[in-house]
């Protein structure tokens, strides 16, 4: 029911002769999950040309007003304008180098709303905060303060990436995962109602390799992941999209 998707995080990385890797990934595409790039916004706008439409793509922030004086922010018209149609919002890189709270993401995935982008809401644990059991309080809380009134299964997507497991090669059991999953489910409908919360895609993100994804995709309520390193090479994203079917 609900379309899997393989998302890929590009981060401070990729100037323009990266789009090559894009280029290929585009024709080599055969999936019958959505696929989507966010790179740096200095590349949006040429990577969304070389998408072609076969891939979306999308941005790693905005800012929640529409424009103004905000020296080095991006609004969602200028997203869209770039040809994107995803922002993630909230990540852990965010949070933790910006100050970025969950109040700042609430307001900007509204924003993001408002604006017709699909918001990619990232939540995730510390390994501090895992090693004092207080892993599914922390997501909770996180998730709760993150997503507004506007959340539907349409507009939303929440990627759990354990902030230990970004960029370590560390991952969690696959128990680990799933609990987490279906903790998230559950407070999405307790919060949304099933019809809402059953639309909604839940990403695992951190990583994630061509080696690991295809088990990581078998857990129940895993609907895809959020890819960093390896959705630089059109070699490791394509494996990993290859992994989801
Ligand atoms: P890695 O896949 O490099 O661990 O990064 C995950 C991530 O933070 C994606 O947003």
């Amino acid at each position: 029911m609900r379309k899997k998707l393989a998302a890929g995080n590009w981060k401070m990385n990729g100037t323009a002769a990266q789009l090559a890797e894009v280029k290929t990934l585009v024709d080599g595409l055969a999936t019958t999950a959505d696929v989507l790039l966010c790179p740096p916004a200095t590349l949006l706008d040429r990577m969304s040309t070389v998408a072609d439409g076969k891939i979306a793509t999308g941005a790693q922030d905005c800012h929640v007003a529409a424009s103004g004086a905000h020296t080095g922010d991006i609004s969602c018209g200028m997203i869209k304008d770039a040809g994107g149609t995803y922002v993630i919002l909230g990540h852990s890189e965010r949070r933790e180098d910006c100050g970025e709270h969950s109040d700042v993401v609430r307001a900007k995935t509204r924003t993001a709303h408002g604006a017709g982008l699909v918001a990619v809401v990232c939540i995730g644990e510390t390994l501090a905060e895992r090693e004092a059991g207080q892993t599914l309080d922390i997501l909770a809380g996180q998730l709760a303060g993150s997503l507004p009134d506007t959340t539907t299964a349409g507009n939303t997507v929440v990627a759990y990436e354990p902030v230990w497991a970004i960029g370590t090669g560390k991952v969690p059991t696959l128990d680990q995962i799933q609990e987490v999953h279906d903790s998230l489910r559950a407070e999405l409908t307790n919060r949304f109602g099933a019809e809402i919360a059953d639309g909604i895609r839940l990403l695992y993100g951190g990583s994630v390799k061509p080696s690991n994804a295809s088990e990581i995709f078998a857990v129940s309520n895993v609907d895809g992941a959020l890819v960093g390193g390896a959705s630089l090479k059109a070699a490791d994203f394509g494996a990993i999209i290859k992994a989801l079917g």
